[in-house]
């Protein structure tokens, strides 16, 4: 597909006014996407498991205004004005006006909450913009009745992307695949899919606790880091890896390898932060505490056989991944040795999850 397959038809009658809702979970890459190009375009190809807990809730009152090329929009976080969040907001309209051209005919007052503390230094973007894409998305479905599913799931993702990259792989569950593959025939670098190949039944389950070691503000944006790829010393050997990376796991997922499996996603985060450890500037996002507990789980992982792994997005929190056969023991394991490494003794248990879903009938 291109982009012009998601320009729509001119709109007939648009209603006057309406309500959607949506909730879209957040996710957790296992192959990392770090790097892009123009117009959100990843550098590599990426793969994630969707979560469950960790969601944002948004819904969107739309009334229509004058025609004007302007947007106007209000934007509530918990039930509270953010202003902070507009200009984000105002790029993500830039950006998709084309895809979505009704924008300009409503005022929106967008309303949104995530079920994870607004300081929990959990990335909201991919869940925020996904949720926001899908609301949007809904709103031109009631405008084109034949926009069956397939299409809708399709196109919502590629909105998300034009937000934030990672949002494109949490519009549906429960493992998701972005950007273009050699060896996966319907990969795109527009939007996510499902992952299409045999996936063994040890994943189904995934358990993901995500412990809190920073709960602070980066130092370093997502899309600080993304740009400084560009004149990277080892960026085309990264990148070539991420491929590399996804033609392995096929044969991980179909046999349920978890050793190898295991290898693949915790050699994976390293190299993330070894990548932002090695650009110009430099920098390092993980704490202390974050390579404490990476050591505890490889000991404990050494004498108990047990296959838990961690993996890390774009600071000092960690991903702590086991499937749900070994539940109870990773978790008195994390209660017991890991738990005092986070802030506070936070952590939240989340697991693999099915997708975003629509919570109030579109109400025009
Ligand atoms: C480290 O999706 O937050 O979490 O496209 O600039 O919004 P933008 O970046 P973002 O980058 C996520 C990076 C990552 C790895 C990943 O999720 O694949």
């Amino acid at each position: 597909m291109n982009p012009k397959d998601f320009l729509p038809n001119p709109y007939r009658d648009l209603p006057a006014e309406g309500k959607v809702a949506w909730k879209a979970p957040s996710n957790i890459a296992l192959v990392k996407y770090w790097g892009k190009k123009a117009n959100q375009i990843p550098a590599n190809p990426s793969i994630s498991f969707t979560l469950d807990a960790c969601a944002t809730t948004t819904s969107i009152v739309y009334s229509r205004k004058e025609e004007s090329s302007q947007f106007s929009f209000d934007l509530l976080l918990d039930g509270r004005p953010k202003d902070d969040f507009k200009p984000k907001i105002q790029t993500f309209f830039e950006r998709i006006v084309d895809y979505v051209p009704f924008l300009t005919s409503y005022h929106f007052k967008i309303e949104t909450s995530n079920s994870f503390p607004h300081s929990s230094g959990i990335a909201s973007s991919a869940s925020g913009m996904a949720a926001l894409a899908l609301c949007l998305l809904d709103i031109e479905r009631k405008l084109d009745a034949k926009m069956d599913d397939v299409f809708f799931n399709k196109k919502a993702s590629f909105l998300a992307r034009l937000g934030s990259g990672s949002a494109c792989r949490s519009i549906e569950g429960d493992l998701i695949q972005w950007g273009i593959h050699q060896e996966i025939p319907t990969s795109s670098d527009l939007f996510g899919i499902k992952y299409p190949f045999d996936v063994d039944s040890v994943f189904n389950n995934f358990h993901d606790t995500i412990l809190l070691v920073h709960k602070g503000e980066k130092q370093v944006s997502s899309t600080v880091g993304h740009n400084l790829m560009h004149d990277h010393p080892y960026a085309a050997r990264r990148f070539q890896q991420a491929h590399d990376n996804l033609n392995k796991l096929k044969e991980v997922f179909s046999k349920g390898d978890l050793e190898s499996f295991i290898q693949i996603v915790e050699s994976e985060a390293l190299t993330l932060h070894a990548m932002m450890m090695t650009s110009n500037p430099y920098f390092i996002l993980m704490k202390p505490d974050t390579l404490e507990i990476i050591n505890k789980i490889w000991v404990y992982r050494k004498e108990t056989k047990t296959p838990i792994c961690f993996t890390l997005d774009a600071g000092a929190n960690v991903h702590v991944l086991y499937p749900k056969s070994v539940k109870e023991k990773a978790i008195q394991f994390i209660q017991n040795e890991l738990v005092a490494h986070c802030e506070n003794g936070h952590y939240i248990c989340d697991r693999i999850g099915k997708g975003a879903r629509k919570l109030v009938e579109n109400t025009q």
